[in-house]
């Protein structure tokens, strides 16, 4: 597939790729303030490269546990609509195998919080490059396991032009739990704790 030519983040632009998204401009531009948040705060002393990314969450997950603060802490309390944010950024380490993309930091977080079986509604990754960057292999992978095939993914370069894919376009003919014979995890309500 042709990559689509990246635009800028314009309401005109915003609403012509609606058809892709599915996003109102305001979740639309809230995912890019989250992202482009979250990229200040990547660990990337070894690459210098900076990635943001937020995850728009239907409806609030809620594993409370005494004593112990939810996702509302540094993320905010849910939006009125229910969605929630979910952010990550990029974490390495002197070891460099051992660090940990931003797409996987912000999804760990958010399936930790519960939010898997509510559905991911997009993904959204910044980045300091000239041009969007995409997930790598192994986050797209990652996102695969949690996330609808047909979940856009919004990637915004260092002037927030943006190109817009869905994950089933980024990750091809994919391998899930199906394959293995186990039920979606972003659709089936486990009935055991940590059945997931
Ligand atoms: N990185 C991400 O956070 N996401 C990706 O999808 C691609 C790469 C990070 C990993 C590493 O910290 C830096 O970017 C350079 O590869």
């Amino acid at each position: 597939m042709k990559p689509p030519k990246p635009l800028p983040p314009t309401d005109e632009a915003i609403r012509a790729t609606e058809p892709i998204h599915g996003l109102g401009g305001a979740e639309f531009r809230a995912l890019l303030d989250r992202a482009s948040d979250a990229k200040a705060r990547a660990y990337c002393p070894y690459s210098r490269f900076r990635v943001g990314a937020a995850a728009l969450v239907r409806g609030a997950a809620r594993q409370p546990l005494d004593g112990v603060d939810g996702p509302d802490g540094p993320d905010g309390p849910d939006g009125p609509d229910g969605l929630v944010v979910v952010v990550g950024a990029n974490v390495e380490n002197a070891s460099y195998p051992v660090g940990t993309c931003a797409e996987r930091v912000a999804l760990g977080r958010a399936v930790v919080d519960g939010h898997h079986r509510r559905g991911f509604r997009a993904l959204a990754v910044a980045t300091d490059a000239d041009e969007p960057a995409s997930p790598c292999g192994m986050c797209r992978q990652f996102i695969r396991e949690f996330c609808d095939l047909d979940m856009p993914i919004i990637m915004f370069d260092k002037t927030n032009h943006f190109i817009v894919m869905k994950l089933e376009d980024l990750l091809p003919l994919s391998f899930g739990p199906a394959n293995l014979g186990v039920p979606d995890p972003g659709k089936a309500k486990p009935e055991t704790p940590g059945d997931a």
